[in-house]
């Protein structure tokens, strides 16, 4: 195992393929899925010589938390489908890394369980809005009790997207007997508006995070409304399919953000020059969510360690190679799109 690439294609063989479909699937025909490893594709970068690289330092500061890289672990569902431990075994390697863990809503186990796997870790709350306001709230206080230092508020999903595998092999969301302390996916409320953002942001102290963004004008709305960063991310092509990959929808709001507050991105990412071309783009920090799925999957909390480690090890790198000795130090000319070469006459 020495790549991310290495987890993703082993992980098949160690969950049912009715429940690994899950993990791996997009939308409908998956073209945006797709998109979002492609897109990193088309950047290349800019690396400059003859810069004093002996010290590299990855650690970062995100809405106030202090974590070890610019790169952490995007909220995903249901992770005792494939390891009992579930999210605490996600948040042990995230915590032993001090790498963020963002917990979904739809955790298999509690925050108290997480907390107690893993305590003193760097986490946020990933936050659907239910129907139900009153357990929407108990769950954001029972949150912030937890030590989470920021809440993820996902707006992508006033339904759920149609995943066509999990239709096919007959996956049912949720499976009728794994537990769910918080929410099942249906109970996210369609109804949301800008305006319940006030609601949300009145109930809390803690720094808000808008996942979900794609264009340019919700990002100004989003930090109208007072948002602390914006996080660019179609759900890993599993909502509306067709839409733009993660990296190609960057730019544009990282400019109508224009440094008013945080920019975030996932989508895709599977290597850590993936990250480097996020930074250049105007990212403050990149999330993947499907590289830890496999991880977990292959080898449970060990996996993600590795996983974190290996892309640790390539941010690292990649960082020194470019000529930056920090995240803060890439910046827009470390890139450049990739030109189709010219074929021969
Ligand atoms: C199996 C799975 C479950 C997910 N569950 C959630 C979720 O509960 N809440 C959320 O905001 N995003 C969820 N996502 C989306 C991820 O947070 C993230 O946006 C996306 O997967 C990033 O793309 P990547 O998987 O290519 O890294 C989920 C993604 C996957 C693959």
């Amino acid at each position: 195992m020495l790549t991310v690439a290495d987890y993703v294609e082993a992980a098949p063989g160690r969950v049912p393929e009715n429940v690994w479909c899950y993990f791996e699937g997009g939308a409908n025909d998956e073209v945006t899925l797709r998109a979002n490893v492609a897109a990193y594709g088309r950047w290349r970068l800019r690396p400059r010589m003859l810069v004093d690289v002996t010290e590299i330092t990855l650690a970062t500061t995100l809405l106030g938390t202090e974590v070890s890289m610019p790169f952490g672990i995007a909220p995903f569902a249901m992770q005792r489908l494939i390891c009992e431990e579930g999210e605490a075994a996600t948040a042990r390697a995230a915590a032993g890394a001090n790498a963020l863990m963002t917990v979904s809503t739809l955790t298999t186990r509690t925050h108290g369980e997480i907390s107690a796997a893993a305590p003193g870790g760097p986490r946020w709350l990933q936050l659907y809005v239910l129907h139900d306001r009153g357990r929407t709230l108990a769950h954001m206080q029972e949150a912030q009790a937890a030590g989470y230092s920021a809440l993820v508020l996902t707006v992508d999903l006033p339904y759920v997207g149609r995943r066509e595998r999990d239709l096919r092999l007959g996956f049912q969301n949720p499976p009728p007997d794994l537990h769910l302390p918080y929410a099942k996916l249906f109970e996210a409320t369609p109804a949301l508006t800008w305006r319940d953002l006030e609601w949300v942001r009145g109930q809390m102290r803690l720094p808000l995070v808008i996942k979900g963004i794609l264009t340019r004008e919700d990002a100004t709305l989003a930090v109208e409304h007072g948002a602390d960063a914006v996080w660019v991310s179609n759900h890993g092509g599993r909502q509306l399919d067709g839409v733009a990959a993660g990296l190609d929808a960057l730019p544009e709001v990282a400019e109508a953000v224009g440094g008013r507050c945080e920019v975030y991105v996932d989508g895709g990412i599977r290597r850590g020059i993936d990250v480097l071309k996020a930074l250049a783009l105007g990212a403050n920090a990149a999330f993947a969510a499907r590289p830890f799925a496999g991880a977990l999957a292959v080898d449970g909390s060990d996996g993600v360690a590795h996983v974190l480690s290996l892309l640790r090890g390539e941010i690292a790198l990649g960082l020194g190679l470019l000529g930056c000795t920090s995240p803060a130090q890439v910046a827009r000319s470390h890139v450049e799109p990739t030109l189709p070469y010219d074929s021969p006459a």
